[in-house]
């Protein structure tokens, strides 16, 4: 059955503006959000929604956490940007603070998810030619086939995805890709004495919420301590909370050499992201080496200090262990024909679609929006179920029944 979708003239009008002024690289839901407070968003007709998809997990606190934006609105006032041709009052407090929190000896700020990846791949070869001793430009990173770390043209070239790397060439060298959750492979990749660093995400997200066999972490330590290979964990999306842990790499107990964070380090509301590494990484860069003119903007320091306060203090990692548990004894429960696979760690979750219709993801999710649920499919047949962490036990069992009710469209 085709889903009826409603589009208001507001809503239309909104959409015909991007479509004739932006460009077109992204493909939306149709729907336009005005408002949002907590799990919940609103469109332009005031008609509100739960919000399953969190910014692609950048909205982890909830939408204008009061804290988050105190500090946000506070700190506007007073000075947002001074560069890094000068000292800020914040910025040492807050690199104290994030430091301590992950426990690592140093801090890089930077601004979107790719950057800080951008900077971690940087530093991996910084530490590989400067401490490793890596003939020059021979260092090479591993990485994992289906991956996902961003946009620019230094980390496409390291992707698998076609849609992600077609007509955009030529690519960076240096890098070798491996199966995910394969240490096999893994072994084999870091016996090459060039290997500077391993590059992976705990849990694939963009991918379709893949998660590793138990053990997966633990063996990357074991491989990356023996080779003298960094160990560098991509938790932009699965970090702060999200998998029912501050960070996935918890769940065995791993500390990653290098740990890049972003989305939910501002709860939302700026690109805010950080790399994290002992100073025998650190150390490697020397001024005038890297920088950015945003990165570690007092604003971004305000905001992710108030932001981390507010994961911590709300022991959102706790309840999001304890809602992804309920949400997928849920979906298991609703035993639905439609549903081939349920996976997912805390409240980072997706389902496979099984179904003839090749659209049959898109259908139910506008069908769920029709009944005030938003997700997005993600490669075709998977959708992803990441709300944001505050949500209530009462509300993921309504959010079930709105599932539910829109599978009905697949019939
Ligand atoms: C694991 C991972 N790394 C990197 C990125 C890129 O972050 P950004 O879009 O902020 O550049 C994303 C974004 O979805 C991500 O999920």
């Amino acid at each position: 059955m085709q889903p009826t979708i409603n589009i208001s003239p507001a809503t239309r009008s909104h959409i015909d503006l991007e479509e004739k002024y932006g460009a077109h690289n992204y493909h939306p839901l149709p729907v336009v959000l005005q408002k949002g407070e907590g799990v919940f968003v609103w469109d332009v007709d005031g008609k509100r929604y739960y919000d399953f998809l969190s910014g692609y997990s950048a909205v982890n606190q909830g939408h204008c956490h009061p804290r988050i934006i105190a500090a946000l609105t506070e700190q506007a006032g007073k000075l947002t940007l001074t560069s890094r041709a000068f000292h800020s009052d914040l910025l040492g407090e807050y690199e104290k603070y994030i430091t301590e929190y992950f426990g690592y000896d140093k801090v890089l700020p930077m601004n979107t998810g790719v950057e800080a990846v951008e900077t971690a791949l940087k530093l991996a070869r910084h530490w590989g030619y400067r401490v490793k001793g890596i003939q020059d430009q021979k260092a090479k990173i591993i990485v994992c086939s289906q991956n996902f770390h961003g946009r620019t043209t230094g980390v496409i070239s390291f992707s698998s995805d076609p849609t992600a790397t077609r007509d955009f060439g030529p690519f960076i060298p240096g890098y070798e890709m491996i199966p995910f959750n394969d240490l096999v492979s893994l072994e084999k990749a870091l016996q090459d004495k060039h290997v500077c660093g391993f590059l992976f995400e705990p849990i694939q997200g963009e991918a379709g919420v893949v998660v590793p066999d138990e053990g997966y972490y633990k063996g990357i330590r074991t491989l990356c301590d023996e080779y003298k290979v960094l160990m560098m964990a991509d938790e932009i999306q699965t970090g702060l909370a999200r998998t029912g842990k501050l960070l996935a790499c918890d769940h065995e107990g791993i500390r990653p050499d290098i740990l890049i964070l972003g989305k939910a380090l501002s709860g939302g509301t700026l690109p805010v992201s950080a790399v994290l590494a002992d100073d025998e990484v650190m150390m490697t860069i020397r001024p005038g080496e890297h920088g950015s003119t945003y990165g570690g903007n007092p604003l971004a320091c305000a905001v992710a200090t108030a932001s981390l306060e507010v994961i911590r203090d709300e022991r959102l990692a706790e309840h999001a262990l304890e809602m992804g548990l309920l949400f997928r004894d849920g979906l298991e429960k609703l035993h639905s024909p439609y549903i081939s696979i349920i996976r997912g760690r805390g409240l980072l979750n997706a389902i496979v679609i099984n179904h003839s219709n090749t659209d049959a993801a898109w259908d139910l999710c506008l069908s769920l929006k029709e009944n005030g649920l938003l997700a997005k499919p993600t490669h075709g047949d998977k959708i992803r179920f990441a709300p944001p962490l505050v949500i209530t036990k009462e509300q993921i069992g309504e959010c079930l029944g709105i599932i539910e009710k829109s599978l009905t469209i697949l019939t």
